[in-house]
């Protein structure tokens, strides 16, 4: 583990009568460093944790909020399970691809938006639904996606 996330990795590992149970904390500790959790950054966690590299790979994989890649500034990650979908998610993913110009797993060319479908985001009741980084969008529309979009763009001009 680097140097300037050892302390916080060790703060980590105390909360753990397992240490393979703070394998998910410390992807999250990398992926806040770096933005993405890289294969170098798996190997790092696997390494602080004496397993096999596959094995955080496979705790990675698994879980939508560690990007295996590297991502822009807001993750756009439209639930297209069930619920979602007979509630318009596939339209409302469509939508935003053509309104950013890209597809599901892409990035616009100015690293402000990524575009993803995910599974279930667990919040059927209100579909459909998107995420934002860590926050929850319900009871869309293409009308609320626009207006959304225009919010994150804000933000980010303001934060120039
Ligand atoms: S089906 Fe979309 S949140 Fe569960």
């Amino acid at each position: 583990m680097r140097e300037a996330l050892m302390a916080h990795a060790r703060d980590v590992l105390t909360r753990y009568p397992d240490p393979n149970s703070a394998m998910l904390p410390l992807l999250y500790l990398v992926q806040e460093a770096d933005g993405w959790v890289s294969p170098a950054g798996l190997e790092e966690v696997a390494s602080f944790l004496g397993v096999a590299p596959a094995v955080a790979e496979s705790v990675a994989s698994f879980y939508t909020l560690l990007q295996k890649r590297p991502v822009g500034r807001y993750v756009l990650q439209v639930c297209t399970n069930l619920s979602c979908s007979l509630l318009g998610a596939e339209h409302l993913l469509d939508h935003l691809g053509r309104k950013l110009g890209i597809g599901p797993g892409e990035t616009t060319p100015d690293g402000l938006f990524t575009l993803q479908s995910v599974e279930c985001l667990a919040e059927c009741g209100q579909a459909p639904v998107l995420q934002v980084n860590l926050d929850f969008h319900s009871g869309l529309t293409p009308e609320k996606v626009d207006a959304l979009l225009n919010a994150l763009r804000k933000e980010a001009e303001q934060d120039v």
